[in-house]
């Protein structure tokens, strides 16, 4: 059922757990690292004044920082909480439900847009604005981050599938913990600071993401720049291969898990990319493209 790169730790993170956070911005600091080294520079120069010891040791690179806003929850700060996900309710059933919250990823994400772009931002607002942007490029990504199912059985929802209880293994016992988790293949919280076998890890991995999906294969995905689409992306996914062929209380199938993987393959790859694309447009400075184009 696991592959050999996965152990067996318990995770205490609830977004995509920590090693697919890493990977999709790992992806991206690849990219930028070989096609764009002056955004790559400017990115690590915006990180640099909370990395070290004001953001635990652990979060000094793009890849690390990934799992910064998560990291907050373990160390307390709850207050970010609901801008990690947007839960569009699906509701076969026609239930009567309170309407979405509006501060919810996508607000968040435009939000700190603004600060990173804004050219009166100090360095505190913008290094917590971009270590913000990447672990929620990865959120939006993550189907059960983009939806949540009302039924007669969930008449208050299934909060994002946390309370969709399913049987898989010691760590996983529930639908958003499962997809959180890569479906098993991501199970591990690599340890940070990153060793360099878990960069050469990540690296590993982030080939065969990006093998399988590469920008040519998801190029029509990656033309849309729309945050709205994106999880309405993601919901679609969520009605058509995350509540569908599972019950409450099951094993998921092997059919089920292979799909699955597929789609969170493809969904952390394309979160790598578009954090790329995002990056390059959002820190070249706009007199800079007027100058040279
Ligand atoms: C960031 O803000 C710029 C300028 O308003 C806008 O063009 C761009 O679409 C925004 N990007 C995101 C991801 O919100
Ligand atoms: C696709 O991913 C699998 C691991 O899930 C890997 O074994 C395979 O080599 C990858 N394919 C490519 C073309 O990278």
């Amino acid at each position: 059922m696991k592959g050999p790169l996965i152990l067996s730790l318990l995770s205490i993170c609830n977004a995509w757990w920590c090693t697919g956070h890493m990977l999709g911005a790992y992806i991206a600091q690849v990219e930028l690292m070989q096609k764009y080294p002056s955004i790559y520079n400017t990115v690590q120069s915006i990180l640099g004044p909370l990395n070290g010891d004001l953001t635990g040791n652990i979060a000094n690179t793009l890849t690390e920082t990934s799992c910064w806003a998560d990291d907050l929850k373990v160390n307390k700060f709850n207050e970010a909480n609901t801008l990690h996900y947007i839960d569009k309710p699906y509701n076969p059933q026609g239930l009567s439900i309170d309407p979405t919250p509006t501060d919810n990823i996508v607000w968040a994400i435009s939000n700190f847009n603004n600060t990173l772009i804004a050219s009166v931002t100090a360095p505190l607002e913008k290094s917590l604005a971009l270590r913000f942007l990447v672990h929620f490029f990865g959120d939006i990504h993550q189907p059960l981050h983009d939806t949540t199912l009302f039924s007669y059985s969930f008449p208050n929802s299934d909060y994002g599938g946390n309370s969709f209880k399913i049987v898989y293994d010691e760590n996983v016992n529930n639908l958003h913990k499962l997809w959180d988790s890569a479906i098993g293949m991501l199970e591990t919280d690599l340890p940070r600071p990153l060793s360099s076998s878990s960069w050469e890890t990540l690296d590993q991995l982030a080939q065969w993401y990006t093998g399988n999906y590469t920008r040519e294969d998801l190029r029509y995905e990656l033309q849309s720049k729309s945050l709205t689409s994106w999880t309405l992306d993601a919901y679609m996914l969520a009605i058509d291969y995350v509540y569908n062929g599972i019950e409450v209380g099951q094993t998921p199938s092997p059919e089920y898990v292979a799909l699955a993987r597929q789609i969170v393959m493809k969904q952390i790859t394309l979160s790598g990319y578009r954090l790329t694309d995002y990056l390059v447009s959002a820190l070249t400075p706009f007199t800079q493209v007027e100058l040279y184009y």
